[in-house]
């Protein structure tokens, strides 16, 4: 089965955990990962990786003594990406987002967040707490990135971090906004 196809089905498994119909672009990940300061960063997080498609450009990019903790709940994504991704740099976990804490122990010392999480088709409770969770575990100039597929989200992150920048890019399905969150 294609990696479209396996994707596809996950959606129909649980919508609202998956929150998108195919994997993300190149192009979107480009977007995404183009606001991160790698020669500066020792510690990344990402959230939700689903195939590993911003993953594998994070190790492509990232220092050789810097650390990725990876986030993935869903059983199919968690296996697919511990097997794809061999890299002593990352640490695959599977477990939600909202306990980042657990993983990550020194508040603070994050220099990125990238997150594919479905936001803002999460419950109300689950969204406070994954991103609370991300904030807490960033540095004073650490970045929250996050994509949706709506402008949704900007007045819910505006009261989060200090500064919310909004970038926008057609060449993904469903064409996608790039949120980089200043802590
Ligand atoms: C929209 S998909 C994005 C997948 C991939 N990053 C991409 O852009 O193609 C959302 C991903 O978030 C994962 N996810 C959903 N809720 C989660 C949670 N609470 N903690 C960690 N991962 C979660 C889903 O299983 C899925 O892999």
């Amino acid at each position: 089965m294609g990696t479209k196809t396996k994707f596809l089905r996950q959606f129909f498994k649980d919508r609202q955990m998956v929150g998108a119909v195919a994997p993300s672009t190149r192009f979107l990940a480009e977007k995404m990962l183009k606001n991160v300061d790698f020669e500066n960063s020792k510690i990344i997080i990402e959230l939700g990786p689903g195939n590993g498609v911003f993953t594998e450009i994070l190790l492509e990019r990232m220092a050789p003594d810097a650390k990725l903790y990876v986030f993935e709940l869903n059983d199919e994504f968690y296996k697919h990406i511990s097997e794809r991704i061999d890299d002593p740099r990352a640490q695959i976990i599977h477990d939600s987002a909202e306990n980042i804490s657990k993983y990550v122990e020194k508040p603070g010392s994050a220099d990125a967040v990238i997150s594919s999480l479905p936001l803002m088709v999460f419950p109300e409770e689950l969204r406070a707490n994954v991103v609370n969770a991300a904030h807490k575990s960033l540095h004073k100039k650490g970045k929250y990135i996050q994509f949706q597929y709506s402008l949704q989200s900007k007045r819910y992150l505006e009261g989060i971090f200090k500064d919310v920048n909004i970038q926008f890019t057609i060449r993904n399905l469903p064409p996608a906004f790039v949120y980089t969150c200043q802590k």
